[in-house]
């Protein structure tokens, strides 16, 4: 890491497949997306740690700059409290991430930490995360604590426990690092793919929804009916290994039914949603090869890949006159890196 900038990015994800199968140590296969949250930090001008989050989400229409400041303050037990602006509460990741930093710090220098992103929170597009990893980043760089990639990552994935309870770690692993990986309990391997010629298209389908609420109702359905829904996570974990091999061959037919079964299984485990599947079989009528829903489900994104650009683009129109946000992801190979 480069020690004298201070501006770092990092990018958001889809999850291709094994979601929740992956937090029972099952192989997931997860993709970087080209949206990127991005942290700069400077010295904060009041002897107190400073923060300003400003979005420039891709689904903001016009973009609506949404600026929001905040304190951290030692009088309230170290809670960042918010503006007298500001009516949302904090994510406590970003917390979670200074308060670290300055018990690690030698010097204390307080920083004034400015987050843009462009990742839409909440959908499952990896955005806790990403906002995790590049302020870590930044941070490590101001403060002069030259943390290696791999300390961001475990950084990241305490922040990401703090929001989700028990994440697998997919999340932080792939914003740090980038690429398409093959994941599974701590441990990734990057993919190559020469052969990947095909596009992903994501659609919200704003039903709102929580990655915790979900891990925990599958975590209830496997107390309830082990074996019921033990073999269902392995089934999920055996489609993601031969997934990792039409991937790697190119064989994008064979990944595109591979996706559309993976989606049948997460029905079966209860975490799909009826506008989910409607939306999923929407995409396979348009021309996917494939499609399911990505993340924790209950709401949120879903995928479909298409071979073809014109048809991923009629896909994505057709959503958008249907009232959906989506539009064609490109798969992003950086992981964390300084900006300019
Ligand atoms: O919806 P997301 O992006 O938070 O993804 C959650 C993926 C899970 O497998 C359900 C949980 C995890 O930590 O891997």
């Amino acid at each position: 890491m480069d020690a004298r900038k201070t501006t770092f990015s990092a990018p958001g994800k889809i999850i291709l497949f094994g979601e929740h199968a992956v937090v029972y140590g099952h192989p997931a296969i997860v993709t970087a997306i080209d949206l990127r949250t991005k942290c700069r930090v400077s010295k904060s001008l009041q002897n107190e740690v400073q923060l300003s989050i400003s979005s420039d989400y891709l689904f903001n229409e016009p973009s609506t700059g949404l600026k929001k400041n905040y304190i951290v303050s030692k009088e309230q037990n170290g809670f960042i409290t918010q503006d007298s602006k500001n009516e949302q509460p904090l994510n406590p990741a970003y917390y979670f991430v200074t308060k670290k930093i300055l018990d690690l710090a030698t010097s204390k220098k307080y920083p004034h930490i400015h987050i843009n992103s462009e990742i839409p929170p909440g959908i499952g597009l990896g955005s806790s995360a990403a906002s995790a990893v590049a302020t870590l980043a930044s941070l490590s760089t101001f403060m002069e604590l030259e943390f290696s990639m791999k300390e961001i990552n475990e950084l990241a994935f305490e922040a990401e426990e703090i929001i989700h309870g028990k994440p697998s770690g997919v999340d932080n692993t792939i914003s740090t690092y980038g690429g398409i990986q093959l994941y599974k309990e701590k441990k990734f391997s990057k993919l190559s793919i020469p052969n990947f010629s095909s596009y992903v298209v994501i659609v919200n389908s704003g039903i709102p929804r929580n990655t915790k609420t979900y891990v925990e109702k599958v975590a209830k359905s496997l107390e309830k009916d082990t074996s019921k829904y033990q073999n269902i996570l392995e089934e999920i974990g055996n489609l993601t290994l031969i997934a990792k091999s039409s991937l790697i061959e190119g064989n994008i037919q064979k990944l595109g039914k591979l996706m559309t079964q993976n989606h049948l299984l997460l029905e079966k485990l209860g975490v799909s949603h009826p506008i989910l599947t409607e939306l999923t079989n929407s995409l396979l009528q348009l021309g996917s090869v494939g499609s399911k829903l990505t993340g924790a489900g209950g709401g949120g994104c879903v995928i479909g890949l298409f071979e073809n650009y014109q048809k991923a683009n009629r896909a994505v129109e057709e959503m958008k006159s249907r009232g959906f946000q989506a539009f064609i992801s490109s798969l992003a190979e950086r992981g964390v890196q300084v900006e300019q």
